[in-house]
């Protein structure tokens, strides 16, 4: 999710323009039933439930037994919404789900658009349906003094026992992580947050970030550019698209193919528009017992419309090239 758009520099256009090689991409996987998403986050249940959780409706609900589909709306995460008391927490934005000892753990975000007042709560479950959720309010919180915004959650396992990073950001100084570590259903965050991942240009558009483990290394998806709202659209190359950073550890720091750091603006683009697939973003990656290792994320389709309303469910798999890292 994002601020509304705001304006670009020149200079921005001349360098995505210099760092975006042209290259192809293959179209999304097939999705049939109800396929709306936006920022979904994917869990597949023990009896092989697919669940997919989507920003706005109270964290809306869909449930499948393939990623394909067909997709069912189940209802919501908080249908009453967040008992976080701040602007936009009848809405929610931006969940994400990771299992951990016996129970799901959904983080999610509560702002407006283009506000830095924002707090990342979270909420548990057995079971992952409506009704089962326990909303256990904030974790992380931001305002017009925090470097960072606070929204776009994402945690990952660390490295030792019991031990996470729960990583967010939007805009101002874009990407920040903490270490984390669970005590019963409560989470408590260490102290040490920092940036890890900055764009420097114009409005530093980055967010969604996703932290997927694989093969020794800590790989950093991000969304970058303008976001949700597309009419009129931006210049050709300043909508949403998606790059990824690495590190052999998930605290960073994180490095593009070609060693730029992602603090200074590094990021290799991993999908982007093409043919009817339009701003992709608000990525996660999930391992599949019978894809692989999937990237999913939301865009729009030039054929249907690029209004916020329209945007689609989109997966591939990705094909990890020799030097370890994601194509598709
Ligand atoms: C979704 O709905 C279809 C059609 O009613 C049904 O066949 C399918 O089992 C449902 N899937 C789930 C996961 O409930
Ligand atoms: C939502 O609010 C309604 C009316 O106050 C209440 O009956 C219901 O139990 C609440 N649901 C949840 C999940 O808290
Ligand atoms: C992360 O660690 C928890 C606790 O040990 C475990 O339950 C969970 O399966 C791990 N998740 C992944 C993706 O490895
Ligand atoms: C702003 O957010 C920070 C970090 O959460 C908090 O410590 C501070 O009290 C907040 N300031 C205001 C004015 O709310
Ligand atoms: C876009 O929508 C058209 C019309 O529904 C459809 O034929 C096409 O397969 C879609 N493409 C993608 C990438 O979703």
């Amino acid at each position: 999710m994002a601020p509304w758009p705001l304006p670009f520099a020149g200079l921005a256009v001349l360098f995505l323009s210099l760092v975006q090689t042209v290259r192809s991409y293959s179209d999304p996987e097939g999705c049939s039933g109800d396929c709306f998403t936006h920022d979904p986050s994917l869990v597949q249940r023990h009896d092989g439930t697919y669940f997919r959780f989507s920003t706005l409706d109270r964290i809306g609900i869909w449930t499948a037994e393939d990623l394909s589909g067909p997709w069912n709306r189940s209802g919501s995460v908080l249908p009453n919404g967040s008992v976080i008391d701040l602007p936009g927490n009848k809405e929610l934005w931006a969940p994400d789900v990771s299992y951990y000892r016996g129970a799901y753990y959904l983080f999610y975000a509560v702002s407006t658009p283009g506000s830095q007042t924002s707090a990342i709560g979270y909420a548990t479950s057995p079971t992952l349906e409506e009704g089962s959720w326990t909303d256990h309010g904030a974790l992380i919180t931001s305002n017009a003094s925090t470097p960072y915004n606070a929204i776009d959650p994402n945690v990952v396992n660390g490295t030792a026992a019991d031990e996470f990073f729960l990583t967010w950001g939007s805009y101002w100084g874009d990407i920040y992580q903490a270490r984390a570590t669970v005590d019963g259903s409560r989470i408590l965050t260490s102290a040490d947050e920092r940036q890890i991942a900055y764009n420097p240009a114009d409005q530093h558009q980055m967010e969604g970030a996703f932290v997927y483990r694989r093969d020794g290394w800590y790989y950093l998806f991000i969304s970058v550019g303008d976001c949700c709202h597309y009419d009129p659209r931006p210049p050709s190359g300043h909508e949403y698209r998606i790059t990824v950073c690495r590190s052999p550890s998930p605290g960073g720091p994180f490095v593009d193919r070609a060693g730029v750091s992602c603090t200074e603006g590094g990021g290799t683009t991993v999908l982007a528009s093409h043919g009817d697939v339009y701003a992709p973003g608000g990525q996660g990656v999930f391992h599949d017992g019978a894809y692989g290792d999937v990237l999913y994320y939301h865009y729009l389709n030039n054929t249907i419309g690029v209004d916020y309303s329209q945007s689609q469910f989109g997966w591939n798999v990705i094909a990890w090239d020799e030097d370890g890292w994601p194509v598709v």
